[in-house]
């Protein structure tokens, strides 16, 4: 079955980045002068996915006003002549695209993704986070997590190659290799010591629908918090979790540091910007 539809969780609390996230959602904050959650959307767009829908809480209903048109706005540029800028906020108009629906209270990314059950109907989905960027210019991730599925027909989740001192920040998968895929056996959340690989999930998921069924069953049968990473580990039993290295850099904008890093790299490659910055690190680097 193609791939159409896409589910982006973005109701969480955001507390890496208080104070800034207190009003305006972390998933909005610019890399350069793009929206996080824009450059998500943009690469699914890219990769013919048709319908989106963003699980938001209350509190974050900006969200959905930055997708939609803003005429006086576009009135604006056009009498000015700027556009390169309309240009830039009609490529923001998705709300034909987009639905949205509340998660009722921030109770992680499992609970979050079983709000999606309706507008999934049974069909496989693309599953992201709303703060993570896998960057290829050459074939994007959310193409591969499609490669990916179209060759195994099974639930991809995306995995990055990550250095030994990054480990303990993510769901570190065990697994059999399979050709070029991984058979998920294990998931280590956040290990200090002995990580079962270098392979750190990044927030990117191809999903069949029965992973709503193994949500609901894990939260009937666990107290307390529910977490994705349960639910990946019993798809993982069924032989149903296929890992999937995703080609490309990873930048965790959800974390300050990741947040930064992105800044500085999109911005090496931004045509008004690339040049000062450059000679800006130059001369930061000396300072050190
Ligand atoms: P994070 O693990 O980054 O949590 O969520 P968070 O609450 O957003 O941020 P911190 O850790 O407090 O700083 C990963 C993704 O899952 C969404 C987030 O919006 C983010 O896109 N999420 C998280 C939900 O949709 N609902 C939740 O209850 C929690």
């Amino acid at each position: 079955m193609r791939v159409r539809k896409a589910v982006l969780p973005v109701a969480g609390l955001g507390t890496r980045f208080l104070p800034a996230s207190k009003v305006v959602p972390k998933e909005l904050f610019p890399i350069v002068d793009k929206p996080i959650l824009e450059i998500i959307i943009d690469e699914l767009i890219d990769s013919g996915i048709e319908k989106i829908l963003l699980v938001i809480r209350r509190g974050k209903e900006i969200i959905s006003q930055h997708f939609d048109i803003n005429y006086e706005l576009q009135e604006n540029l056009k009498e000015f002549s700027k556009f390169e800028l309309l240009e830039k906020i009609n490529s923001s108009n998705l709300a034909s695209k987009i639905t949205l629906i509340k998660q009722s209270q921030p109770l992680g990314f499992a609970d979050a993704i079983s709000f999606s059950k309706d507008f999934v109907c049974g069909e496989p989905f693309i599953l992201c986070t709303g703060d993570e960027l896998v960057v290829n210019e050459n074939k994007n991730c959310i193409k591969q997590l499609i490669d990916a599925y179209e060759r195994t027909n099974k639930s991809i989740v995306g995995v990055s190659f990550t250095p030994d001192d990054e480990l303990h920040n993510y769901g570190i998968v065990d697994f059999e290799r399979v050709g070029k895929y991984f058979q998920i056996k294990d998931i280590v959340e956040k290990p200090f010591i002995n990580a079962p690989s270098n392979f750190a999930i990044n927030g990117k998921y191809l999903m069949q629908s029965d992973i709503f069924e193994i949500i609901e069953n894990q939260k009937n049968q666990i107290a307390g918090e529910l977490l994705f990473t349960n639910c990946l580990l019993e798809l993982a039993r069924q032989g149903n979790a296929i890992g999937c290295e995703i080609i490309g850099k990873r930048y965790d904008t959800g974390d300050k540091f990741g947040f930064i890093k992105a800044n500085i790299e999109y911005g090496l490659k931004d045509k008004n910007v690339s040049i000062k910055l450059k000679k800006y690190l130059r001369s930061v680097v000396n300072e050190l």
